[in-house]
């Protein structure tokens, strides 16, 4: 696959891929390993929300993974692990051995009667274990869907039942910071609700006590055993499912984002190569966890496409020191470094000191994902991490959308702090007002639009194709609406504003306001809530609450059961920061939360509140007022 190198030839690409999206895709997938070739590029339909790439393709990711690149890089280092505790030695994986690994565990998989279609959950930690099934499963066609370790029992029983999951791979324990978090006994829990799930296989990583269930659950080492070094790739087609990702939307329910295989492989490593602009020798490291569409993205199958070296870090920021991040980056001298702006807010906040001892000279690109990165951080990023030689790369992308859809190319694209900056080729991003009106021409602000369809634009939510069309395919005709906002400045650069739906992003982690209320609500003494973000300094946004309670405990014993409900029913990521007990919600005389009061209020600010005369209940916002948590 050939790299952009310049911007002339970046504009180029881009041209040819507004004008003949056939042949610039078909360009790129040629240099892929085909069963069979496509009979046709693209069959697009909006409106049905029906996207076909690559279409009558066999193919299987791995051997693009695998036989594409071992002959040339059998022995190069295809992924570095550095464990939680940095006194433990990190594991090297060539690409062989991570082949010999993948093929091993995908005969384990078929042994315990898994294959295509089959859907398999991933509740790991950041071991390399996590992406060698993430990857068996996609070599015997089995779907995947990795759920993020940090999520309750309850919120991975309703996982494993929306898409009625046959296996899950998880381990003992999980080591995180100075904390062992007991995954096994979360899955074990889990399993009380599902009845889909036939076998559990889990690996040995904390060495903690735990229960086996007999017939159910067996251990990683010993299913490997004897097991062939090799393993036939199953044959999918293009538009064979690949993985479910759930994740939240502004209804109640998390949603199942399904990727389908030839598009994502194209699309993943793609933009892999042209964002990072890897280079044959470097060491990139990107600081996310599987369990997030980063993770899949741009810790696995992105990299390892393209044959590169990916560090997979199990720990955090802060353990044992906050100079983690930056030791890391010494230690495997990691040229280019993909991260959040939550982190760098976080280790902002502590000052240069933690970077003083190390030299971070071998950083070539920096990366930032996830949220909008204020002005701020994005000058002390590019200052301090990057000393003001690194190209920053913003990256804006979904879930739904697989890969980056608009970012520089690193020291390509000029930068501009703070803004995504242009579309990749490929991508035709749109501004429209509230009625669907395009706003053409620069210095204009609005809701952000896709027009044209990539290979890796989602192909359902699992189960309910529907709620696909309706979410995603309805708002706009003949568009792809992202639920952002999106200012064009003068220049033509794109600058994300942030949600416009009742999605709120805490610490890059996408959370609709309904899915904690109706968390909330589950306490007994809970008789309505209402959800919204507010600024955070740190997290981006926080999470602020006000409830309704009828209850004999204090505020603060009803605030602690409220912040415990939320922590079993979702996870600690979905805690409220704030709780304001009330005793009415602003509402519209058609019984609807004015919402935007709640924001206002929750943000501090109490000017411009607008005509509160009108609502069913005008008194409670004064009260509202008084009682905010500042
Ligand atoms: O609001 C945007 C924000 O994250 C949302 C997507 O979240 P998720 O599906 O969890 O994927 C996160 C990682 C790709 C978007 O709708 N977002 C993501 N990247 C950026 C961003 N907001 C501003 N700038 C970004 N670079």
């Amino acid at each position: 696959m050939q790299r952009i190198k310049t911007l002339s030839e970046y504009f180029k690409k881009y041209e040819l891929s507004e004008k003949d999206p056939a042949k610039f895709w078909s360009q790129i997938a040629d240099s892929f390993l085909w069963k069979k070739k496509w009979d046709n590029v693209l069959e697009s339909d909006f409106e049905n929300a029906d996207f076909q790439w690559f279409k009558n393709a066999q193919l299987n990711i791995t051997e693009n993974i695998f036989e594409r690149n071992l002959s040339q890089r059998g022995d190069k280092t295809a992924i570095i692990w550095e464990p939680n505790d940095p006194k433990e030695s990190p594991t090297y994986l060539s690409y062989k051995e991570l082949y010999k690994q993948t093929c091993t565990f995908s005969n384990a998989l078929r042994s315990k009667g898994i294959k295509k279609g089959d859907r398999v959950i991933i509740y790991m930690p950041m071991v390399p274990e996590a992406a060698i099934a993430m990857l068996a499963c996609a070599r015997v066609g089995a779907v995947h869907s990795v759920v993020f370790a940090g999520f309750s029992a309850a919120s991975l029983a309703d996982r494993i039942n929306d898409c009625e999951a046959k296996m899950v791979l998880t381990s003992d324990g999980n080591f995180r910071g100075n904390k062992t978090i007991p995954v096994k006994d979360v899955v074990d829990e889990a399993l009380e609700k599902c009845s889909s799930i036939e076998s559990v296989i889990v690996l040995e990583r904390t060495k903690q006590n735990i229960n086996m269930e007999d017939g159910r659950d067996s251990w990683w080492h010993e299913c490997i055993e004897d097991q062939p070094k090799t393993c036939d790739s199953e044959v999918m087609d293009s538009e064979d499912l690949l993985f479910i990702l759930y994740t939240s939307g502004s209804t109640g329910k998390p949603k199942g984002v399904v990727h389908s295989s030839a598009g994502y492989m194209i699309y993943s490593s793609y933009t892999f190569l042209n964002v990072f602009q890897y280079d044959e020798d470097d060491i990139y490291w990107c600081t996310a966890d599987v369990g997030w569409i980063t993770g899949h993205s741009y810790i696995v199958y992105g990299p390892l496409l393209c044959g590169a070296t990916t560090v997979m870090f199990e720990g955090v920021p802060t353990y044992p020191n906050v100079s983690r991040f930056w030791d890391i980056v010494d230690k495997y001298k990691v040229n280019q470094f993909y991260t959040a702006p939550t982190a760098i807010r976080a280790l902002q906040a502590h000052g240069l000191e933690p970077l003083e001892n190390n030299s971070l000279d071998s950083l070539k690109v920096i990366g930032s994902v996830g949220e909008p990165i204020n002005e701020e951080a994005w000058h002390w990023y590019h200052d301090n991490v990057g000393k003001g030689k690194c190209p920053l790369v913003d990256t804006w992308w979904q879930t739904e959308t697989g890969g980056i859809m608009i970012s520089a190319l690193a020291g390509i694209t000029p930068n501009k702090p703070a803004h995504a900056s242009l579309p990749l080729p490929g991508i035709i991003p749109v501004i429209v007002d509230a009625e669907g009106n395009e706003l053409n021409g620069n210095n204009v602000q609005g809701n952000l639009c896709i027009k044209s369809p990539w290979p890796s634009i989602i192909r359902t939510t699992y189960g309910d194709h529907k709620r696909c069309i309706s979410t995603y395919f309805s708002h706009y005709k003949g568009m792809y609406f992202t639920g952002d906002g999106v200012k064009r400045d003068h220049d033509g650069y794109l600058r994300i504003l942030g949600r416009v739906d009742d999605v709120i992003n805490v610490s890059g982690h996408r959370m609709g306001t309904a899915e904690v209320e109706n968390a909330i609500n589950e306490h007994e003494d809970v008789i309505e809530s209402a959800v919204v973000g507010y600024p955070h300094d740190i997290k981006g946004e926080g999470i602020y609450a006000y409830v309704i309670v009828s209850t004999k405990l204090n505020d603060d014993e009803i605030k602690n059961q409220i912040i415990n409900v939320v922590r079993k029913v979702i996870g600690p990521i979905a805690k409220p920061d704030k709780i304001q007990i009330v005793s009415g919600l602003p509402k519209t005389r058609s019984g609807k939360i004015m919402r935007r009061i709640l924001r206002k209020v929750a943000s501090n600010d109490f000017q411009n509140l607008g005509d509160t005369s009108t609502l069913l209940n005008p008194d409670v916002v004064k009260e509202i007022i008084d009682g905010a948590i500042i």
